[in-house]
């Protein structure tokens, strides 16, 4: 018997997915511990090759965040960066890169800042690494032998968290940016094992900032995917 949908579930999925967007400015009023730690237990019902969990998650507020906060701005400061996963803009196929590019004059354009500004964004980018103002920040680092295959089981554990976070009403940005200081997260975190792949900064949004009326689309269904018979 084919069941008639949307039901309850696939709605709540939809406002779910649809809803989460990176937040570029919190306030920084702190998310309650009881609610983080039921987000962080949802989180880690994401699926895993083999149900191996290969992630090791470090969570900073207070002190901490703010002691990481200055151990980053160091870093950055001095160029001491330090990627786990190797970075490169040739990584791109010419079609993601349109799309960054879109995506690039978006926010960059929320926040009044030109294109040819390289010397605004990159003060904008040194300023994200204050975790965009938001009170805590999570680090997800890939266990094992760090390769593609278990950095994709914690690609899955970041969306799961994310979309968790948005039940619980708490806004997110997942940072790349955070993870090119590996060495610095590491050190000032006494993490000794994992590859850092991203940082998650969370919080409430300032929904009066510029930055967070930013609005991404998304390719048609039919440019990513095909369904064969
Ligand atoms: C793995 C990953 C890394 C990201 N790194 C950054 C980052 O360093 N800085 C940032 O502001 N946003 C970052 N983002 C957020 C993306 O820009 C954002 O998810 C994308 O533009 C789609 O917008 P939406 O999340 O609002 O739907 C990252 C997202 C992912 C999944």
């Amino acid at each position: 018997m084919s069941r008639a949908f949307p039901t309850e579930l696939s709605g709540c999925a939809q406002k779910l997915m649809r809803d989460r967007h990176a937040t570029r400015a919190f306030r920084p009023e702190a998310v309650p511990g009881e609610t983080m730690r039921a987000i962080f237990s949802l989180a880690g019902a994401a699926p895993s090759n083999s149900n191996a969990q290969p992630w090791q998650v470090e969570v900073v507020s207070g002190a901490a965040r703010e002691r990481l906060a200055e151990a980053l701005r160091a870093a950055h400061a001095e160029q001491r960066t330090s990627v786990d996963f190797p970075y490169s803009e040739d990584m791109y196929a010419q079609v993601h890169q349109a799309r960054r590019a879109a995506f690039g004059a978006g926010l960059y354009g929320a926040l009044g800042i030109g294109a040819d500004d390289h010397t605004a964004r990159a003060a904008y980018n040194e300023e994200s690494l204050r975790f965009y103002g938001a009170p805590h920040a999570a680090f997800l680092f890939v266990g094992g032998d760090g390769g593609a295959r278990l950095a994709a089981d914690v690609g899955a554990y970041l969306q799961t968290l994310l979309l968790a976070m948005t039940a619980y009403g708490v806004d997110s940005c997942p940072q790349g940016l955070l993870s090119f200081y590996a060495d610095a997260v590491r050190t000032e975190l006494g993490v000794t094992e994992g590859k850092l792949l991203v940082g998650v900064s969370f919080g409430y949004a300032d929904e009066t900032a510029p930055a967070n009326r930013v609005v991404t689309g998304r390719a048609p269904l039919e440019s990513t995917t095909s369904f064969h018979s």
